[in-house]
């Protein structure tokens, strides 16, 4: 456990140390033979210049010198192949003990189910000191997983799983980012991955099932219009952002892409949580992500309450 460094964040996981300590391996060894070699070669210029009469002479050749500056390199990469790939295998293959956890990323967001099946968007929330395995996947297109304080990064594929574990050492919030350029929202696909201990982790879980049954509807709404990341793209106030905004649209007439309208009732929302890319309204393009199967019916009537709200 480790504070950030001028170069590295905080090892956050069990891993980082170990990486850590091959890249300072690698940096400080590239460093010391960048200045040797550039050092001697700049002296050897000036002290060895050739004379006009040497310049008629024969080459010059040392096999010891030569054996000595091929095998010294030679050690020193299967050093570092070793190192890399012991780590690699240690990178690779999760512990038998880890807890499960599902991630898609899909744009531009991360969509994270818990072990208990709660979904979570851009929050993930991990017990300290415990093995936590991501099977992950895209819905779109190449996305990349990446948090950077536990030294860990995967690519998130279309049509196939693939697979990434870490083991937090330190308690806090940790940054997720997306690390492969999947367009306009690439930048803002961020996420945040909470370390609880194990005890405060075990109510965090109790916590997430769905609506309490003493909240309203549309308080739970504002709820998930906030922890479902409809904010990013759709406002309060009218303003325009990726998505149109919430304000007076219930119960009014929108016109789609193709020209025709429709009423913005309780269909026309539902309809547009589930499959967003079906009646896209004018002006706008077809990029917000598919809720269905995301979102509990519970929770789309709340939105749908929260919605007709904001007139
Ligand atoms: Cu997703 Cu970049």
């Amino acid at each position: 456990m480790k504070d950030a460094t001028i170069q590295m964040p905080p090892q956050a996981s069990t891993v980082a140390p170990h990486i850590d300590a091959l890249y300072y391996f690698i940096f400080w060894g590239c460093t010391f033979f960048f200045l040797l070699i550039v050092g001697f070669s700049l002296y050897f210029v000036i002290r060895y210049r050739r004379t006009k009469e040497q310049r008629q002479e024969k080459g010059f050749h040392n096999t010891p010198l030569e054996i000595t500056w091929t095998v010294i390199p030679t050690i020193l990469v299967m050093i570092v192949f070793v190192w890399g790939f012991r780590g690699y295998m240690d990178l690779a293959v999760a512990p038998g003990n880890a807890i499960d956890y599902y991630v898609t990323g899909k744009k531009w967001l991360w969509q994270i189910t818990d072990p208990n099946g709660a979904v979570s968007i851009n929050e993930m929330t991990v017990p300290l000191n415990q093995p936590v395995k991501i099977i992950l996947r895209s819905e779109d297109l190449i996305h990349s997983f990446y948090v950077p304080a536990f030294r860990v990064k995967q690519d998130a594929i279309p049509n196939r799983y693939n697979t990434l574990w870490f083991q937090a050492t330190m308690p806090g919030d940790f940054d997720i980012f997306c690390t492969e350029y999947c367009g306009a929202g690439h930048s803002g696909m961020l996420g945040k991955v909470h370390v609880l201990t194990p005890e405060k982790w075990a109510e965090y879980l109790k916590s997430t099932g769905g609506r309490p049954s003493t909240m309203p509807l549309d308080q739970w709404g504002a709820k998930l219009y906030a922890s479902k990341a409809c904010i990013t793209c759709h406002s309060l106030d009218g303003s325009v952002k990726t998505g149109p905004s919430f304000k007076g649209v219930f119960g009014h007439q929108v016109t789609l892409k193709d020209g025709s309208t429709v009423t913005a009732d309780e269909n026309y929302i539902r309809h547009s949580i589930e499959e967003p890319g079906a009646q896209v309204v004018q002006g706008f393009e077809p990029v917000m992500p598919v809720f269905k199967g995301t979102l509990s019916d519970d929770d789309i009537d709340a939105l749908i309450a929260f919605i007709k709200k904001q007139q």
